[in-house]
């Protein structure tokens, strides 16, 4: 087995997205598996300079065949001591040693690029997923445990025009306003407030990162990668005073509309209390129903002490559908 680089638009990336592709579908069959285009454009935006992350690709090649894929993604604006690794190796080719091999790569790369502590994530639909173990062994440690909950739409109107009375008696003073894919031009430094508040404020448990820096061109930039990808953004969010002070992000992948990811919510800090989170989630819930009816489920991820916004799911009629774990480790130089 040999581990070779790849790019997005090398000879042997289309077999690198497959290992993904065969990975998701081992562990969530139901689930059809994350397009090749999502991977190609993170690749193309990682391998650009000038953006907010960098990042490599490397391949296991095992007989002619790609066996084992590992992405490894440098921040550049904030957080510059980490990097983050992303390791798959194909179903039919697994405890042969190949994630191992990738891991130690990925750890020799981060270190390469000065990086102190390595960051990855783990899908697990139930309980014993290879991943964890394989976390275990490798000797990383368990930062946060996070539960995936879906909606199944169309939801339930009594259930929502109940919340959205009650959220609404609760936040006069508040007007909700929704966008899709451009944040206005008004709102965009707020906006990008609210992505900075977002990775301090939203629960990341033990996990070894530190504030992101945002400005209007990070949230152009994040936008413009967006599309690329493949996806639509439904948004909602709250006005005070004329400033954006809540917001929430819905990603609709268009090859795949039936499936949507809430991908962040935030409300100030200085303006919670006011429902303001149940407000904005169930205005973009409307705004998928009149705009996307297609869309079959929304998933989000919460991490388990994060009991205001679980409430708040839980009252929109999101059930739990799995978990999500987030690993460390310190690289020794
Ligand atoms: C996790 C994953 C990358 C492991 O790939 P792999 O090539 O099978 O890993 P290795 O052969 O190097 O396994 C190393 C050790 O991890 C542990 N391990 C790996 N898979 C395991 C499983 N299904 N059950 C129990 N232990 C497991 C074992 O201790 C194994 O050593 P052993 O085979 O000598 O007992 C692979 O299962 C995968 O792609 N899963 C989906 C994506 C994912 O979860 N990535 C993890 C990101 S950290």
């Amino acid at each position: 087995m040999r581990i070779v680089e790849t790019g997005p638009d090398g000879a042997l990336f289309a077999a690198w997205c497959e290992v993904w592709a065969a990975a998701q579908r081992a562990d969530r069959p139901g689930e059809r598996p994350r397009p090749a285009r999502e991977h190609v454009a993170l690749g193309r935006r990682l391998t650009t300079p000038g953006g907010a992350q960098r990042g490599t690709h490397r391949a296991a090649v095992d007989g002619g065949r790609v066996v084992g894929a590992l992405r490894v993604l440098l921040p550049v604006r904030d957080n510059t001591s980490v990097a983050y690794l992303d390791v798959a190796v194909h179903p039919g080719a697994r405890r042969r040693g190949t994630g191992t091999a990738l891991l130690t790569e990925g750890l020799r790369l981060a270190a390469a690029a000065g990086r102190t502590t390595a960051v990855a994530e783990v899908d697990e639909p139930g309980p014993g997923t290879a991943g964890r173990a394989f976390a275990r062994t490798a000797g990383w440690t368990c930062d946060l445990q996070e539960t995936r909950r879906d909606l199944l739409l169309p939801a339930d109107e009594e259930r929502l025009a109940a919340l959205e009375a009650a959220a609404a008696a609760a936040s006069a003073g508040y007007e909700v306003v929704t966008w899709r894919d451009r944040t206005p031009d008004a709102l965009l430094e707020d906006r990008a407030l609210l992505s900075r508040r977002m990775s301090t404020d939203a629960p990341t448990g033990d996990v070894p990162v530190d504030e992101e820096v945002w400005d209007g061109a990070r949230v152009r930039e994040m936008e413009a990668l967006v599309l690329d990808r493949g996806r639509t953004v439904l948004s909602a969010g709250a006005l005070h005073q004329g400033r954006l002070v809540a917001f929430t992000d819905l990603h609709v992948p268009l090859e795949q509309p039936e499936r949507a990811n809430q991908s962040g919510t935030l409300v100030l800090r200085e303006h919670r209390g006011h429902r303001l989170g149940a407000r904005i989630k169930a205005a973009v819930v409307r705004e998928l129903a009149a705009t996307m009816p297609q869309v079959r489920r929304i998933s989000t991820y919460n991490a388990d002490s994060n009991r205001p916004m679980v409430v708040v799911n839980e009252a929109l009629g999101f059930r739990p559908a799995g978990g999500l774990s987030t690993w460390s480790t310190r690289i020794s130089p």
